[in-house]
């Protein structure tokens, strides 16, 4: 069977691939938005198309609420067969994709790598896990996420700062990593991305 890398290996080299990693409250989704608005790349987030599976009310999708719910990573196959179907859908039209909240482990990233492409750049949001729970709970007294409790919360930053080291290492080794303080205004930290990404 013809893998996707070889059907789509044409347009992939010419279309960025940007992850956007950092732990839960670190950002991700709202720089996400603005470089969606102001370079009108696709914005993927795993976490969005994980909730869309959920709503979706599927045997599938209830075994993968359990899993957020507890704070856990949901498997690997699972997560790259819904990414991979959302970038099938876009990669015609697209002109590039930002990748929100993958890879979590070495496991995904080698599995992006061999699957698809090395990414353009790997943008890694830096938070203090005191700074990134407090805006959790803040957004958890609006918000409609059912994973917005203390309890996940805390789980969720615990797993990130433990899971996300050997991928952090991954892409440095291969000068593909770029760290952003995420602790400035929504603007500022805008500002130090849009200075990465001018230069792609
Ligand atoms: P996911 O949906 O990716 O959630 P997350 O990583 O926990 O991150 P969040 O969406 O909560 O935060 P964010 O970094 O996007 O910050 P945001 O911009 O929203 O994943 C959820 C779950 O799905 C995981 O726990 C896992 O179970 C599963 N999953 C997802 N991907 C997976 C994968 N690859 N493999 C396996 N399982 C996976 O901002 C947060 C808040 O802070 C907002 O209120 C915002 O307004 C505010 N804020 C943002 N920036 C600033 C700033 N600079 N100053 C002040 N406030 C700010």
């Amino acid at each position: 069977m013809t893998s996707f890398k070889e059907t789509s290996s044409e347009k992939l080299k010419v279309t960025k691939i940007i992850f956007v990693i950092g732990g839960p409250g670190s950002g991700k989704g709202s720089q996400c938005e603005k470089m969606m608005e102001k370079y009108g790349f696709t914005h993927l987030s795993t976490g969005n198309l994980l909730r869309k599976e959920i709503s979706n009310e599927t045997e599938r999708g209830n075994k993968i609420k359990k899993i957020m719910l507890e704070g856990g990573l949901v498997p690997l196959g699972t997560t790259l067969e819904i990414l991979k179907d959302a970038m099938l859908e876009n990669l015609q039209e697209t002109k590039g994709f930002m990748i929100d909240g993958y890879p979590r482990t070495l496991k995904q990233a080698e599995a992006f790598d061999k699957s698809f492409t090395l990414p353009t750049v790997v943008l890694l949001i830096d938070c203090s896990p005191e700074v990134m729970k407090e805006r959790l709970i803040n957004r958890g007294q609006t918000s409609e996420r059912f994973d917005d409790n203390e309890v996940t919360i805390a789980k969720r930053v615990e797993s990130y700062f433990v899971d996300s080291v050997p991928v952090v290492k991954h892409y440095d080794a291969k000068g593909l990593l770029k760290k952003i303080q995420g602790e400035g205004t929504e603007d500022d930290v805008f500002q130090s991305i849009t200075a990465i990404i001018d230069e792609l």
